[in-house]
C-alpha cells in the first residue's frame, strides 16, 4: 500500500522510504539533475544495501504502467509535482491517483503496480529506493489481461 508523507511507522530505518528520504535530505541529488527538454534522465546514486536512482522529468514525461519484479520502494518527490495512478496486481481493476508534490513520500510493496507522469508544465524530480534491487520489471497495457515482460534496464528504471 502506497502511503504519503509522514512515514508510516511501521517503516523500519533502512526501509526504502527512509532511506530515500534521508537521500532527499542530504541533497546530493542536487548534482545529478538534467533537466532536458522532452526527455526523462536518470543517474544512479551509490548507497550500501539497496539500488537508488535519481530521476529528472521533463514536462510530459512519463513511465508507463508496470512492477517492480516483486521488489520492495520508495520514490520521493524533491522538485516539481508528478502523478502517480496505481493499483495492486491483485486488484487491477482498482486503479487509483497520488497527486505528488515537492516532498510527498510513496512507499510500496512487492505488488505495487503503477505509472508515474509528469502532468505539470514545469520540471520535476524524484529519488527511488528499490530492495532488494531490481532484477526485472514487467509492462501492463491498459488492459490488466496484456502484460509483458522485460528484464531491467537503466533504460526503464523508475
Ligand atoms: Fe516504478
Amino acid at each position: 500500500m502506497p502511503t504519503s508523507s509522514p512515514l508510516h511507522p511501521a517503516f523500519g530505518p533502512s526501509s526504502p522510504a527512509v532511506l530515500a528520504s534521508r537521500l532527499a535530505r542530504e541533497g546530493d541529488w542536487c548534482a545529478m539533475v538534467e533537466h532536458v527538454p522532452g526527455e526523462r534522465r536518470f543517474s544512479r546514486i551509490d548507497v550500501d544495501g539497496a539500488e537508488a536512482w535519481v530521476i529528472s522529468w521533463a514536462p510530459g514525461t512519463g513511465l508507463g504502467l508496470h512492477d517492480h519484479g516483486g521488489a520492495a520502494g520508495a520514490l520521493v518527490v524533491v522538485q516539481g509535482s508528478l502523478v502517480e495512478q496505481w493499483r495492486t496486481r491483485r486488484a487491477p481493476e482498482n486503479l487509483r491517483t497520488n497527486w505528488l508534490t515537492t516532498g510527498s513520500v510513496v512507499a510500496f510493496d512487492g505488488d505495487h503496480v503503477h505509472e508515474v507522469t509528469n502532468r505539470d508544465t514545469q520540471p520535476a524530480v524524484s529519488i527511488h529506493v528499490y530492495a532488494p534491487s531490481l532484477e526485472r520489471m514487467t509492462f501492463f497495457a491498459d488492459d490488466p489481461r496484456d502484460d509483458h515482460e522485460v528484464r531491467y534496464s537503466p533504460a526503464r528504471v523508475g
